[in-house]
């Protein structure tokens, strides 16, 4: 079965980047990325590929070498899915808000839309693709529905489950550690799941190309979130240890990281992890596991999720404490919203608690992130609805420039590790502040000696 037409459902930060390279290296196969959200395709369609609504680094010079070639944004959801041969699902599966697994379990509502709008509209076999993150089993539940429209039509259910990280997503696409295709063990089911080997191996060599059976596909990208959040965790435990013993965790990790059983990744202490898909993700995973009675391992990773909050936390207790257990009215500077560098993504990201947390102590809170909109951190805050979206908008003051930004500080926090930070007249912003001038480097990043020859009062993570 050789694959000609693609339709993947969702413009996000998954569906966007993975069928702008799909489309870039299958110049013979056309890619239409549909989404609901009108404004998001619009913005996918800007004529300067500079304004498209996700930002990864050179993900608009791919986008503006292959859309209107063979990749085109569209919301006709209805006309994608019929004429396509393959469907990604690649839309948000965020924890539920509301009901039964409130806060835990995955909200699967937006999943089970697209897989009924499928079963409406379909004429032809079609091989559906979850490219969304979801709970080990739910391609089951997809294919009842699918199988359920009473016209004929044969479905395969794949699992592909999407390793990018956000800031990386290009050359994560362009050089995968590996692509994971999970499908059913019939000759339908490995026709299929040949047909999107094929598509990969464009690009990627076979060797890299791991196929399973649905269910490990799906609880591999579960497992994985799990583990890599867990050494985060693991490390942010240890940078408090450190902080009380007078050892210093970036010796720690950098000891503990030559040891080639653990590995240097992922051991960088810092105020939290943040990210749409960790929390959520554990937060599945603890679901999962109670609901098979599985309380030990529930707990077992539940832990990960406790230690990262109570980092959180930490960070802005720290920073009152230092502040002489009192921020009321003081100017505490955020350097960075995002939740990590690179991208304009800022879901769960620490600073969003660490603002509230502050503001709840009456600080005035000023920001300067590269990437984030006024209006996207204004939004996160009120999310948390701890209080009026008039309030948030007084105790947050948003900067384009991150020396007015500082300026008449009490303190600067760094909650984003953008590299640009490390480049600043640290001398020039030192001068603008109140004394004593207070840094806390949330990320690490910056160099402690040369700030605090300075003046600066350095506090870093775990030293
Ligand atoms: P997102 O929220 O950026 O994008 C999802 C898009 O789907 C939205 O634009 C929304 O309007 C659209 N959508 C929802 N329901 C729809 C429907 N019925 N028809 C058409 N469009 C619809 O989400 P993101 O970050 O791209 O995540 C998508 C999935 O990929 C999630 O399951 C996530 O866990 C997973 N994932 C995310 C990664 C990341 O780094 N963000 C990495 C790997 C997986």
């Amino acid at each position: 079965m050789k694959i000609t037409k693609i339709c993947c459902i969702g413009a996000g930060y998954v569906g966007g980047p993975t069928m702008a390279v799909i489309a870039q290296k299958c110049p013979h196969i056309q890619v239409t990325v549909v989404d609901l959200n009108e404004q998001r395709i619009k913005d996918w369609n800007d004529p300067n590929t500079d304004n498209i609504p996700i930002y990864e680094p050179g993900l608009s010079e791919i986008v503006a070498e292959a859309r209107g070639r063979n990749l085109f944004f569209s919301t006709e959801v209805e006309k994608a899915i019929d004429e396509a041969q393959v469907i990604f699902i690649s839309v948000n599966t965020p924890t539920k808000t509301y009901g039964k697994g409130k806060g835990m379990a995955a909200d699967l509502k937006y999943i089970e839309l697209c897989a009924r709008q499928i079963a409406k509209v379909a004429k032809q076999n079609k091989i559906v693709v979850e490219k969304s993150t979801l709970p080990v089993r739910t391609a089951e539940a997809i294919k009842s529905i699918l199988d359920n429209t009473g016209n004929g039509v044969q479905f395969q259910i794949l699992s592909n489950p999407e390793f990018l990280a956000e800031g990386t997503a290009v050359t994560d696409l362009l050089n995968p550690d590996r692509i994971l295709i999970g499908g059913d063990t019939t000759p339908e089911g490995e026709i299929a799941i040949k047909a999107l080997v094929d598509v990969y191996a464009n690009w990627v060599s076979e060797d890299k190309i791991l196929t399973t059976n649905v269910w490990s596909s799906e609880l591999s990208k579960l497992t994985a979130n799990a583990f890599l959040a867990q050494r985060i965790s693991s490390i942010n435990a240890m940078s408090e240890l450190c902080e009380k013993t007078g050892a210093d965790v970036s010796e720690v990790a950098k000891a503990i990281g030559m040891d080639s059983r653990i590995g240097p990744k992922f051991l960088k202490a810092s105020v939290g992890f943040g990210g749409s898909c960790f929390q959520k993700d554990i937060l599945n995973l603890v679901y999962i596991a109670k609901s098979y009675g599985l309380n030990e391992v529930a707990d077992y990773w539940e832990q990960v999720i406790i230690m990262n909050d109570h980092q959180k936390r930490r960070f802005s207790n720290k920073i009152v404490q230092t502040l002489y257990n009192t921020v009321a009215d003081k100017k505490i500077t955020f350097l960075g919203w995002a939740f990590k560098k690179d991208t304009n993504d800022t879901r769960e990201s620490a600073a969003i608690y660490v603002a509230d947390d502050l503001i709840n102590e009456q600080a005035k809170i000023s920001v300067y992130d590269p990437k984030v909109s006024r209006n996207k951190m204004l939004s996160d805050l009120d999310y948390l609805e701890t209080r009026t979206a008039e309030q948030n908008s007084k105790s947050l003051a948003i900067f384009d420039d991150p020396y007015e930004a500082c300026r008449g500080s009490h303190a600067i926090a760094i909650l984003t590790e953008w590299d640009e930070f490390t480049t600043y007249e640290w001398k020039k912003i030192y001068d603008s502040m109140h004394k004593p001038a207070f840094l806390f480097d949330g990320r690490n990043i910056l160099n402690a000696k040369e700030l605090e020859s300075i003046g600066f009062i350095y506090k870093g993570i775990g030293s």
